[in-house]
């Protein structure tokens, strides 16, 4: 009997324990901070209300929570860090749309374009299978040509360990998301999505950042599916369907001279359907630093243009600089491509591409018929191309 009540005693203590944890991790909903939901109201000062509180609980896990059922037009707003709890969730339920039409857009001149805004916050996990909706067609129409003036949706800066997972893009004015200066992130199960003449509307560009992992989701967009820029390493990339859209890319680098570096990138079990590019390499003639230990594995091509291509701006005169581009493998890279000419590795003539391997690739056209591939100034080698890559020594 002693012993039961011991047992009861003990039981009624944890769950006391575990309830007022539970009780008492807080979460701040906007509803209780003014915000109406009903997609023409400016919620931005109710978002950014509740997100103080939610930034300043004294607590080790807290909430803002944005409801299901509700549209919140937002402004362009920053959530700033750093937070006091270590995590901190956005529950978003509901959809998040930004103003309908350009002049309405209250974007302030000295900051960033960007619409929504998250900066120094560690910890920082956004789920809830929300949508968030950036109306880029009428920056599209009116800045067609111009991509500067036109603003990312979500821009994440310096926030480690950054979780967001299951939320549906659609629409950015330009790039859907960007990651820069941030360390530790898993994206996972999201849907973006954009027409696929919509100009510069990347799914997800990735700078200065590291330990990023990008997992199954799809890109149906009008420009780059992912983008790996500046600064960035040990990115991996797992179960992406992309297109239409441009592919997955390395760079742009050395735009300008600039000295820029990517390196231990992983990208697997992707796919990319009837993209204009496939895995791409891409840098600029004159500029400098590296693009190395880059790997594509279980790749499947749906009438991709350009499958494989490494695109070191080729130049004809000596040059004194390029981005160096070595350590890449293409391992079982298969499926269709839209043209003959499946495989492309153009480097530069002074500096070249070094340790390129592929094995296992197989390129058809749609109706089966042969492609080719071609190569200037590129050194590795090639087991079991289809095409065969003249270039690449083989075993
Ligand atoms: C755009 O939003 C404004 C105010 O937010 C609203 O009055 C107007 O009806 C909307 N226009 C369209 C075409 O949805
Ligand atoms: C990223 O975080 C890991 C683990 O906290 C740390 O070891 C590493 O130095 C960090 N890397 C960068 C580039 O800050
Ligand atoms: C491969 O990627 C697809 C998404 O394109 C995903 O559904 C599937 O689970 C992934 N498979 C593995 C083995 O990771
Ligand atoms: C590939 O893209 C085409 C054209 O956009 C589309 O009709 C088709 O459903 C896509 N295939 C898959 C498997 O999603
Ligand atoms: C390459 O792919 C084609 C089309 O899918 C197929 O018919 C052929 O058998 C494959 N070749 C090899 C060596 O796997």
């Amino acid at each position: 009997m002693k012993f039961l009540f011991v047992l009861l005693g003990m039981f009624a203590i944890a769950s006391t324990c575990v309830r007022m944890e539970f009780d008492a991790a807080p979460s701040f909903n906007v509803i209780d901070y003014g915000a109406k939901g009903n997609g023409q109201t400016d919620d931005s000062q109710a978002f950014l209300k509740a997100w103080k509180d939610t930034c300043d609980a004294s607590h080790g896990t807290s909430t803002l929570v944005i409801p299901k059922g509700k549209t919140f037009m937002l402004q362009p707003v920053l959530f700033r860090g750093p937070c006091k709890p270590s995590i901190v969730n956005i529950k978003l339920k509901g959809t998040i749309v930004a103003p309908n039409n350009t002049k309405a857009w209250k974007l302030p001149k000295s900051t960033r374009k960007a619409w929504i805004r998250f900066r120094h916050i560690t910890g920082l996990n956004i789920h809830g299978g929300g949508q968030i909706d950036g109306q880029g067609a009428p920056w599209w129409n009116r800045y067609a040509d111009s991509e500067i003036n036109r603003p990312t949706a979500l821009h994440f800066r310096e926030c480690n360990n950054l979780i967001l997972k299951g939320l549906t893009h659609i629409n950015s004015p330009k790039n859907h998301i960007s990651i820069n200066n941030c360390n530790g992130s898993l994206i996972s199960k999201l849907h973006i999505i954009a027409p696929d003449e919509s100009p510069n509307t990347d799914g997800i560009d990735i700078s200065r950042s590291s330990n990023i992992v990008v997992k199954n989701s799809k890109m149906e967009t009008g420009d780059d599916c992912i983008a790996i820029n500046h600064g960035s390493n040990f990115i991996s990339i797992i179960g992406v369907f992309c297109g239409p859209g441009h592919g997955i890319s390395i760079g742009s680098l050395g735009k300008n001279g600039a000295h820029q570096t990517v390196e231990e990138i992983y990208v697997r079990n992707c796919t990319f359907n009837r993209t204009t590019n496939g895995a791409r390499i891409k840098t600029w003639i004159g500029g400098q630093g590296y693009a190395r230990k880059i790997t594509f594995k279980d790749i499947i091509l749906m009438e991709a243009t350009n499958p494989v291509i490494i695109d070191q701006q080729y130049n004809p005169y000596d040059s004194v600089h390029a981005v160096r581009v070595s350590d890449v493998s293409y391992h079982n890279v298969k499926g269709t491509s839209s043209s003959k000419h499946a495989i492309k590795l153009h480097c530069d003539k002074t500096i070249g591409c070094t340790n390129i391997v592929l094995n296992g690739i197989n390129i058809t056209t749609i109706t089966g018929e042969k492609t080719y591939a071609s190569c200037k100034n590129v050194k590795g080698v090639c087991a079991s191309c289809i095409p065969h890559v003249p270039c690449l020594s083989h075993e």
